[in-house]
């Protein structure tokens, strides 16, 4: 565990490692996401932003706010429906077009919903490929200006995921998008998409091209934020409740403070470069079940997949039909 008192102290001297830090924020416009960005504009010198959601209004008022933090810090608000890969496409151009380098990208786009499989036009479930899907695709398609970060000046390169990094669960390597009868569930669906963003870090980071950058997927615990704003009345409840019960117990992490955790992991020399697992107090983890899937050599089995789902998504109107020879 990393002490909140030790992470303030290296937050504060971010500015002393020079200007223009370049920060991405996918699902920067709420909860974690939006509190990671904040803590980043408040202690990086001069830095460029992008907050990257559907909510223009949220959006505006963050970009007033952040003016207020820090006078040197731009703020650029990129709207987009990430759920889908094209979208993703167009806000990585958009941001190749303005940027050289990505210093951070954090991805934190999500959604909490109990029903079942809800297929986008492009074939994936829509919380598997907020969740996972397209933050795969952000980072395939910003690599590149990421590897530039870690070789300019100062040499700063990080991808967050905030989804659930320890907790990987069993894959179904021959149905990886959960596209078979009665294969989605919310286990699976969680399963799938925190083993496959675990494995694929861990694929990306062997890579010797990425030797430089840090491939963190976080677990944020428990943090009060909007997400389960699309359950329902009673369920919200609920959630509140279970805050409220939990919070003396020290399982809840205030919004602020993950936000300074994750500005912290993004920023300090903690951790290094390569892939790595983080849990809620900024402790290094894995699982049992990570490793054994490592071992087997399934990483490189979900980047094959990963590519195959970007392959079949190209080009006006296509979608994600499956792949008939299967994944072991
Ligand atoms: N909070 C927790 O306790 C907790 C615990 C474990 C894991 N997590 C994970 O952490 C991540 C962040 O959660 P949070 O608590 O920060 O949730 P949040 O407050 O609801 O924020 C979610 C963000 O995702 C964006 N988003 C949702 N759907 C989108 C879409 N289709 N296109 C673009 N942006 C979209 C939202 O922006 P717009 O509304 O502007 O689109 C918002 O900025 C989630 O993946 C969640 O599963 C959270």
């Amino acid at each position: 565990m990393v002490a909140i008192s030790e992470i303030r102290g290296q937050l504060h001297k971010l500015s002393e490692i020079g200007p223009n830090l370049v920060g991405v924020f996918v699902g920067g416009t709420s909860g974690i996401g939006e509190s990671t960005a904040r803590e980043f504009v408040r202690y990086a010198n001069a830095p460029r932003v992008y907050l990257v959601g559907r909510s223009r209004e949220q959006a505006e008022k963050l970009v007033e706010e952040f003016k207020d933090i820090n006078k040197e810090a731009q703020t650029t608000f990129l709207q987009s429906d990430v759920s889908l890969l094209r979208n993703v496409d167009e806000v990585c151009k958009e941001i190749r077009g303005k940027e050289s380098k990505v210093n951070l990208l954090v991805l934190s786009a999500g959604i909490m919903t109990m029903s079942g499989r809800d297929e986008t036009d492009e074939g994936l479930d829509k919380k598997v490929s907020l969740h996972c899907y397209s933050r795969l695709r952000f980072t395939a398609n910003l690599l590149p200006l990421l590897r530039a970060a870690s070789t300019s000046q100062p040499p700063l390169s990080r991808i967050i995921s905030v989804l659930g990094a320890g907790y990987e669960g069993a894959l179904d390597t021959s149905d990886l998008s959960l596209r078979k009868p009665g294969a989605y569930s919310l286990s699976s669906a969680a399963n799938h998409a925190i083993s496959m963003t675990s494995l694929s870090f861990d694929h990306l980071a062997k890579d010797a091209a990425n030797k430089d950058v840090a491939f963190v997927h976080s677990n944020p615990g428990g943090v009060q934020t909007n997400l389960g704003r699309n359950l329902g009345g009673v369920m919200q409840k609920l959630l509140a409740v279970g805050a409220v019960l939990l919070k003396p117990t020290g399982l809840i992490v205030p919004v602020k403070e993950s936000g300074e955790r994750h500005a912290w992991a993004g920023t300090s020399g903690a951790f290094g470069s390569g892939a790595i697992l983080v849990g809620p107090k900024g402790e290094k983890t894995t699982s049992k079940v990570f490793e054994g899937l490592r071992r087997d050599g399934k990483g490189e089995v979900v980047w094959r997949h990963m590519e195959e789902v970007f392959r079949q998504v190209e080009g006006q109107g296509a979608k994600y039909i499956g792949e008939d020879d299967g994944h072991r």
